[in-house]
């Protein structure tokens, strides 16, 4: 690991420190039907829905980099996996590997020689995988989940180059897996380079061009990795994920997370009692066989729901702050609530009383997990399971209670007072969501151009400050 990489680490991770605003109101959950019934404070479900949706992602992993998802998975037969370094031996001991070649490159870093080994796999690796900016040698967070798992503790300490080693045996040591991965773009740690890995080539590059500058070519991999899907190279089994969002996993974190923004959440404050409890749960994973009876594909649903909301919420709010009649909103309300509007609900009066909407909420609310409800699934479902059905159950119904509530107000009686309130109820549910395709600039930027101001203004030029004010602003 070179140094440069670090450094350019840090700057990236300050970088995106200013970017991420995000903060979470205190809301009220309970599981009853009553439209007026906030999500509660302490409530995780949608934290794990986004979470879990944005495994293997760059962007909105780098925006929450304090990793909570472990998830056991695959890489598949015949993945190339690219090492970089400055003398042509080939490593024989556990080593790092990337996915993509421009990133395996910054460890070559010139005016010493650069030789770039391409190893393919032999069969499929069994791998652990970090969410987060889990590669990220930081003591802010991005390292707590690792620590947990090799040392039981979190050494914010040890967030650094020094340990890296001692990290990547311990895990090897301990869990069994072929490989273990972090984020940055994808960082392969390599039990061992030669179990399951062949080499394919092994040579030596002439120098690369370095304008703007050295690490432009390892930008621009990490962006292709940007969004869903993310790096699909790598297969990862929801079915086993684990999350320190599951407060029944780890109810200690409750009350560490109270009142902090997403940004700040970490797994530090961990007790004893639930650091046991992961790590019996992380080690019980080898010895499981990759598959859940239900058959549900957990990615899927959580997709579509995210397809179904993500950007008709975005425009929602966007006709509501403009000044344009309210009656567009409410129009757009009835396109979102389209499927679950029931000919049956009838407003019955002029007045505050909701409740003739409840048949409507329930049905938005339920429509992706009700089949699930079933003694049958329920039956076949893994823990983690249970934790994902919950994370799609309470998003849904916080997404539907907010959307019905105005609906069924705009039904009643429609003014231009509505606006402001829709506004903020808007507002606070995407909040709330978290999800990143919200976090962009407005008008987007021309891909190349946020790449080059990116690397020539923060490597060149030096310093954050002209780093964040040669992106375009963020709305
Ligand atoms: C790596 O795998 C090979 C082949 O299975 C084995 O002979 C060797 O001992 C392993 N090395 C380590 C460090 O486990
Ligand atoms: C949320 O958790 C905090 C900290 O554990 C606790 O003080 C608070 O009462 C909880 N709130 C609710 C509504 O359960
Ligand atoms: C509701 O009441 C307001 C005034 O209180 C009235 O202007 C409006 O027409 C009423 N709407 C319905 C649907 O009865």
């Amino acid at each position: 690991m070179q140094r440069f990489v670090l450094c350019y680490m840090l700057l990236l991770l300050n970088f995106w420190l200013l970017l991420a605003t995000a903060t979470c109101n205190a809301v009220q959950f309970n599981q009853d039907w009553n439209l007026n019934t906030l999500p509660s404070p302490n409530t995780t479900g949608h934290l794990v829905f986004d979470t879990v949706s944005s495994l293997l992602q760059h962007w909105p992993n780098t925006k929450y980099h304090s990793g909570h998802t472990i998830v056991p998975g695959t890489i598949p037969t015949g993945t190339l996996l690219f090492h970089g370094r400055n003398d042509p031996d080939v490593p024989t001991a556990r080593e790092w590997a990337a996915t993509d070649s421009e990133f395996a490159r910054l460890f070559c870093v010139e005016p010493e020689e650069c030789w770039l080994l391409t190893v393919v796999t032999t069969r499929p690796l069994r791998v652990l995988y970090f969410d987060g900016s889990s590669a990220t040698k930081m003591p802010d967070g991005p390292m707590d989940l690792q620590d947990l798992l090799i040392w039981g503790a979190v050494h914010p300490e040890r967030a650094n180059l020094d340990w890296e080693y001692e990290r990547l045996n311990r895990l090897c040591d301990t869990f069994g897996f072929d490989a273990y991965i972090r984020r940055l773009v994808s960082e392969i740690m390599l039990c061992n380079f030669t179990d399951g890995v062949e080499v394919q080539n092994f040579v030596r590059l002439e120098d690369e061009e370095r304008f703007p500058h050295q690490a432009y070519a390892f930008l621009h991999s990490s962006v292709w990795h940007d969004n869903y899907p993310g790096d699909s190279r790598l297969h990862l089994d929801l079915t086993h994920a684990i999350s320190l969002y599951d407060t029944v996993l780890a109810p200690s974190l409750v009350s560490s997370r109270h009142g902090q923004t997403r940004r700040d959440h970490r797994v530090l404050g961990i007790d004893e009692h639930d650091t046991r409890a992961l790590l019996a749960r992380v080690r019980a994973l080898r010895l499981q066989s990759f598959s859940s009876n239900s058959g549900v594909d957990w990615r899927a649903m959580f997709h579509s729901i995210r397809d179904r909301y993500a950007t008709r919420l975005e425009v929602l709010q966007t006709v509501l702050a403009e000044d344009t009649p309210v009656q567009s909103a409410f129009i757009l309300l009835q396109t979102l609530l389209a499927p679950y509007r029931l000919h049956s609900a009838v407003a019955r009066s002029n007045s505050s009383d909701t409740t003739w909407a409840t048949p409507v909420f329930r049905l938005c609310a339920t429509a992706d997990t009700l089949f699930a409800e079933s003694e049958s699934v329920q039956a076949t479902l893994t823990p983690s399971e249970h934790l994902l059905l919950t994370a799609a159950r309470e998003t849904n119904r916080e997404i539907c209670r907010t959307l019905v509530v105005m609906w069924a107000e705009g039904v009643v009686s429609l003014s231009s007072e509505s606006r402001w309130r829709w506004r903020a109820e808007v507002d606070r549910l995407m909040d709330w969501l978290g999800w990143a395709a919200w976090n962009n600039c407005r008008p987007a930027c021309v891909f190349p151009v946020r790449i080059v101001l990116l690397s020539r203004r923060a490597i060149l030029d030096g310093g954050v400050e002209q780093l964040d004010a040669a992106l375009c602003p963020l709305v």
